[in-house]
């Protein structure tokens, strides 16, 4: 993986220096919070309900098992013992005290990482394919090409006050496991006829109050141009993007109002200044780049590992976590391996410290020393041997990082909503962990199959809602709060947007409507037909029919009484 050069150290160095005295300034008082505000968000700093919130950027999801535990560390010195992977590969920590941060910066900058344009109307972390590198659908590794955009984003002086934040994200596989169509710009890594190397890029996606699937601008565009390709669309955005509305500033409503086809004139007719400028990506950088992602010393293995096959025979527990948690490496003998974060009683994403530093342990014993995270936040093993995944399910099992539920219903998606997002309309991780609840019954779970849940607190979108293919949105009526149900969304190579299926419920009510929803499917589902599918060939109609047919009972721990009727 990428290691800083003196370059990177220094200007980090230099930046936790400049962030420590203002930091200085704001404590003794020189500084108002209103002046301090954007100094420590150009530092990932957020003022939340309870406490500052902390973001910190994994570069398209990689990490070394060092960087690993100085999370841990982190998590356990200077918040309460635990960390929450986002969707978009960062770790947010939600109780830091402000005096902290300088030292926190400095720890994070010592294993190479920080917290620069984690906020702000500026390019954030470049995300990818959780699976980049290894995964057995890849066509090109998007790696290098992310690295060489992390460095040019950072810090990029014409870019650091755009008129709203800005999302890119890469993928070069088969399967986009990167919601590219949801990002400002989405980058797919492809060959054309002649079997050169190039982007499809997208532009325009995003969620938020409006959500919008991205339109592609250019089917092929050779890799060398990366970069100026993408300083032409947003120059075009930085000049005429919105800013008198902070709901209307971002690039997905530009493009929307002029067309993908005038907007794709207008980048072409800006790029044409500057293609062939010094930002044209050399074969010599590529390949400076590219060597910090050459493959690990994998052993020569057989593809089948016959051991392997005897221990799934033999333990239907070990076989199911195989089929969900286990996906196909490219290299033979060996799997990549999801961790997964979601189980009862913990809100998805949350890792304590002590899970931290375990993965971090069984990535050195199993995976060179390397782990993911991914846009489902979860945590990838991503080089592990075929013969070695039953002793490593024995050990994640025991620390609870086993649940054999990736791709299912339990595996959603949960923004922090009200419990600590100082926007939250409602809470969202007690209505996870209710469903979680609710839905307990493993093989009940597996026969659902292949389900998206996303959940969000407010309009934001952090949680996805917009492209689950169930989604639930917090929505506040007259001070109490409810949940708006959408069915249909989709992320990934068949994106859409889900629809609204009525009046919202209470959060009592939610499992109960959940349970109703799964009932329509399985009830309409032919053969082996996923969710998403049955959800788009029926329509939304029979599960509004079904879901508001009768009263709703609500879960009694919420204090309302059974048998309440649907809320308006
Ligand atoms: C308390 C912590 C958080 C705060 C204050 C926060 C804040 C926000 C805000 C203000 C937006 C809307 C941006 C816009 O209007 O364009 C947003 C969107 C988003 N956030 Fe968060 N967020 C938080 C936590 C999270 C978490 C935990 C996740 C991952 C689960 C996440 C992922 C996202 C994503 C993917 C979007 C949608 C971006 C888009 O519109 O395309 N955020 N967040
Ligand atoms: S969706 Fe809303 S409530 Fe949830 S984290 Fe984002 S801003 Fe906060």
């Amino acid at each position: 993986m990428y290691r800083y050069d003196q370059h990177d150290h220094q200007i980090i160095k230099e930046r936790i220096a400049q962030y420590r005295d203002q930091v200085r300034r704001r404590l003794a008082d020189e500084l108002t919070e209103e002046e301090f505000l954007p100094l420590r968000l150009q530092n990932g700093l957020y003022m939340q309900r309870h406490a500052y919130m902390l973001r910190v950027a994994v570069p398209y999801g990689m990490l070394s098992s060092t960087q690993m535990r100085k999370f841990a560390h982190i998590a356990r010195k200077y918040d309460r013992g635990y960390g929450h992977f986002t969707t978009r590969q960062n770790i947010q920590y939600n109780w830091i005290n402000l005096e902290d941060t300088p030292t926190i910066l400095e720890e994070l900058a010592s294993v190479e990482m920080h917290a620069i344009q984690t906020s702000g109307n500026c390019m954030r972390n470049i995300t990818s394919d959780e699976f980049a590198g290894v995964a057995a659908d890849e066509i090109i590794d998007p790696r290098p090409y992310a690295e060489i955009l992390r460095q040019w984003t950072t810090f990029h002086p014409e870019f650091a006050y755009l008129p709203r934040k800005f999302k890119i994200a890469i993928n070069g596989s088969k399967e986009d496991r990167a919601a590219i169509a949801v990002h400002d710009i989405g980058l797919t890594v492809v060959h054309n006829e002649q079997g050169e190397v190039g982007f499809k890029v997208m532009v325009g996606g995003g969620m938020g109050r409006t959500p919008i699937l991205g339109s592609v601008i250019r089917e092929f565009l050779p890799w060398q141009h990366v970069m100026t390709y993408l300083e032409a669309i947003l120059r075009i955005y930085n000049q005429h993007g919105r800013r008198d509305n902070k709901y209307k500033a971002r690039i997905k409503i530009l493009v929307k109002a002029i067309g993908a086809d005038v907007f794709a004139a207008q980048v072409e007719a800006e790029w044409a200044d500057i293609k062939d400028g010094p930002a044209t990506l050399t074969e010599a950088e590529l390949q400076r780049v590219a060597a910090y992602f050459t493959a690990p010393a994998y052993a020569v293995l057989p593809a089948v590992d016959a051991e392997f096959e005897q221990h799934k025979a033999d333990n239907k527990a070990f076989a199911n976590w195989i089929k969900r948690n286990v996906k196909p490496h490219k290299v033979a003998g060996y799997a990549s391996v999801v961790l997964s974060l979601k189980k009862p009683g913990v809100p998805p994403g949350d890792a304590t410290a002590d899970q931290i530093d375990f993965v971090a342990d069984l990535a050195d014993r199993y995976s060179f020393a390397e782990l993911r995270v991914t846009h489902e936040q979860n945590l990838v093993l991503s080089d592990v041997q075929q013969s070695q995944l039953f002793a490593l399910w024995q050990e994640a099992k025991a620390h609870g990082l086993a649940t054999p539920n990736v791709g299912l219903l339990t595996d959603m998606i949960c923004c922090p909503g009200g419990d600590f997002c100082s926007l939250a309309n409602a809470k969202s991780i007690p209505i996870a962990l209710d469903i979680t609840d609710r839905f307990n019954d493993l093989d009940y779970l597996h026969d659902i199959g292949d389900l998206e849940l996303n959940i969000s607190g407010c309009i934001n979108a952090c949680g996805h809602h917009h492209v689950g293919n169930i989604g639930i949105l917090g929505v506040d009526k007259d001070g109490s709060e409810f949940y708006q149900v959408s069915i249909g969304g989709a992320q990934g190579n068949n994106s859409a947007i889900g629809k609204i299926i009525g009046p919202s419920f209470s959060a009592g009510q939610m499992p109960e409507v959940m349970e109703r929803i799964i009932q329509v499917y399985l009830r309409d589902r032919i053969d082996a037909e996923r969710f998403i599918d049955t959800a788009q060939r029926i329509g939304i109609a029979p599960f509004k029919e079904y879901v508001y047919a009768t009263t709703i009972k609500t879960l009694e721990h919420h204090g309302e009484d059974a048998g309440t009727v649907v809320s308006y």
